[in-house]
């Protein structure tokens, strides 16, 4: 099932200073989702925010938060993330050895689970979560940090993925993270991606530039 392309701006790029005006700047612009990465300096080498910020900027917009967890473990975590108003947590296929389990027990809060690729992990690796999974996050990036350039070779996993959840008949997004700009967007929504998180082609130029920079990576007029 092909849906029109939509954006998560990655307030990883925003200003921490002004978090909450930056939340709503972007909803204003035409943001589909909130792409909010959480990094441990552990499975990542980065550390970001926790739920308690997360929570305190719920309040800025109605749009989905998209809660992009780059930690492990996650299970520990999965309940303060809901509480703080996720309504998708996508943990990494590399994060923990019982994936089926987290993605249920994320399923258990009345909220939809999301998987996500480090480059190096193939597409075949979720072949078994199919029938779990809302959401999989294809990373075009090693990921614990924005501003990185595009890694190429995640079109074809992309492609691989698009045909795997064709296959599925059920409605799952096919979400790419990662050097995503006007350059690489056409690339990968023409792989087969309908949900593109971009931090600092979202977050350049200032807020007033934020919804002239939406229009140029999902071609909307
Ligand atoms: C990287 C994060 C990304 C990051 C994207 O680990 O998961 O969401 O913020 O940043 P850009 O769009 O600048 O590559
Ligand atoms: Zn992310």
């Amino acid at each position: 099932m092909r849906k029109p392309v939509r954006i998560a701006p990655s307030i990883l790029a925003a200003d921490f200073a002004k978090l909450g005006a930056e939340v709503a700047a972007v909803a204003e612009a035409g943001a589909d989702f909130i792409h909010v990465d959480i990094m441990d300096g552990h499975f990542v080498p980065n550390i970001s925010f926790g739920p308690a910020v997360t929570k305190s900027v719920r309040s800025y917009t109605d749009k989905p938060f998209d809660c992009h967890l780059m930690i492990s473990p996650v299970d520990p975590y999965v309940g303060e993330f809901a509480d703080a108003g996720a309504d998708i947590i996508t943990l990494h296929q590399e994060a923990g050895p019982h994936l089926h389990r987290s993605l249920q027990y994320i399923k258990s809060f009345g909220i939809k689970a999301g998987v996500s690729l480090n480059p190096a992990t193939p597409a075949e690796s979720l072949e078994h979560v199919m029938d779990e999974v809302d959401l999989i996050l294809v990373m075009s990036v090693n990921p614990g940090f924005g501003g990185q350039k595009f890694i190429p070779s995640q079109l074809d996993k992309i492609r691989r993925l698009r045909a795997m959840i064709d296959e599925t008949g059920r409605d799952i997004d096919l979400e790419v993270d990662g050097g995503i700009n006007a350059e690489t967007a056409p690339l990968v929504i023409e792989a087969g991606a309908d949900l593109l998180v971009a931090g600092s082609a979202v977050f350049k130029g200032g807020m007033e530039q934020y919804a002239a920079n939406i229009r140029l990576l999902t071609g909307r007029t």
